[in-house]
């Protein structure tokens, strides 16, 4: 076990580590310096994305969030609409699958039950393709799909999800360029975001690097009982899935908002006992965000914000800042992640919880 763990002390550590490497490698093959190479997806993605006219994502927990930044990426890119749920909601619903619909699910193990059998359900009610983007090769959800794009993250140990999750989203990302290629991307666009691609395992290096800083902060938080977590955009799920590490590891309760929804309630919450996370990336909801950040602060909240060093948000008084290096608008939920991971991991190991195998969890659920 400890040599497994090598010079980390959890799993959860090592895994948090290996993301620059198992990014990269759930790149590899996949695109060129300019471009996503379809066939390198399956040699009947061609035929199984074209005529794509609607993506029903499925899917639970992390790898949930996962599919629910890729809806922002697919609407945004390819011009498709996209819904993604849950997979215990979706299976015990009456649920209209639209026509020529892609019927993706995520799932870092592939045997999560509830998403192999809102799938098998699914198959009956019809669809155009089942894709997959998992982990696990051989498993039930990678027999069972038509197209399947493997992350390349290795095993998985720690029960809190963190590798699998950002190669997921290079993977969902790269799946999303093959679609919007199909639906009127232009070549430039896509060199645009493939350089991006390819400049995130470096990015998440530079995260790592902030790791000492992270840990310094994570003392604010080990005496809370509540959080919260704001983002906009696409880095709304990524502050779900930040809330979502925090409770799992640390047993603080911890809840994710759209940062726009603060004032219809959760803002009542907010005392100097309450810290709020959020992340700012540079990106065009930036302006709102801040906007968001000043309600809080002005109710004496105090506030935790990783934000990119171009983007003009200043530690003060109440307002906790760690200047990121700048990235990709397009990137941002796969680098912006990291941090929040970090954040977690330390508060767990300051209140001294069983960081890999947190109380009540399971790796994978495979019984409902
Ligand atoms: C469990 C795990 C989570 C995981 C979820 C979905 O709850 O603890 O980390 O995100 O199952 O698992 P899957 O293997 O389908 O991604």
């Amino acid at each position: 076990d400890a040599a497994e763990k090598g010079e980390y002390r959890h799993f959860m550590l090592k895994e948090i580590y290996e993301q620059p490497r198992v990014i990269q490698a759930t790149t590899e093959g996949r695109i060129t310096q300019t471009r996503v190479l379809e066939q390198a997806l399956g040699t009947k993605a061609g035929n199984l994305l074209e005529n794509v006219r609607h993506v029903q994502i499925i899917a639970c927990g992390t790898s949930y969030h996962a599919g629910m930044v890729a809806r922002y990426w697919i609407e945004d890119l390819a011009g498709v609409p996209c819904s993604v749920e849950v997979a215990s909601e979706f299976r015990y619903r009456k649920h209209v699958i639209q026509q020529d619909t892609l019927f993706l699910c995520i799932s870092q193990s592939g045997e999560t039950a509830d998403t192999l059998a809102a799938l098998r359900q699914a198959k009956k009610a019809g669809f155009r393709a089942a894709m997959a983007i998992c982990n696990v090769p051989g498993s039930s959800l990678v027999r069972e799909s038509d197209l399947v794009i493997m992350t390349q993250a290795g095993p998985e140990i720690g029960v809190a999800s963190t590798k699998a999750f950002t190669t997921q989203l290079t993977a969902l990302l790269i799946f999303t360029l093959a679609l919007a290629r199909h639906n009127g991307l232009d070549e430039e666009r896509e060199a645009e975001i493939v350089q991006a691609i390819r400049m995130v395992p470096g990015q998440v290096e530079q995260m790592l690097a902030l790791d000492g800083k992270i840990a310094e902060m994570s003392q604010s938080f080990m005496d809370k009982h509540h959080s919260l977590f704001l983002g906009r955009g696409a880095m709304f799920p990524v502050a779900l899935e930040g809330a979502l590490k925090l409770k799992e590891i640390s047993y603080i309760h911890a809840e994710a908002y759209p940062a726009g929804e603060l004032k219809h309630g959760p803002l009542a919450l907010v005392d100097s006992e309450m810290p709020v996370v959020t992340v700012a990336p540079n990106n065009d909801l930036l302006e709102k965000l801040k906007s968001n950040l000043e309600e809080v602060r002005a109710r004496g909240g105090q506030l935790f914000v990783f934000a990119d060093q171009a983007a003009g948000v200043r530690g003060e008084e109440g307002l906790n800042v760690l200047e990121v290096p700048s990235v990709h608008a397009i990137t941002a939920p796969i680098v912006y992640t990291v941090p929040l991971q970090l954040l977690s991991y330390h508060v767990a190991v300051l209140k001294g919880t069983d960081v890999d195998q947190p109380r009540n969890l399971a790796k994978s659920v495979t019984v409902e």
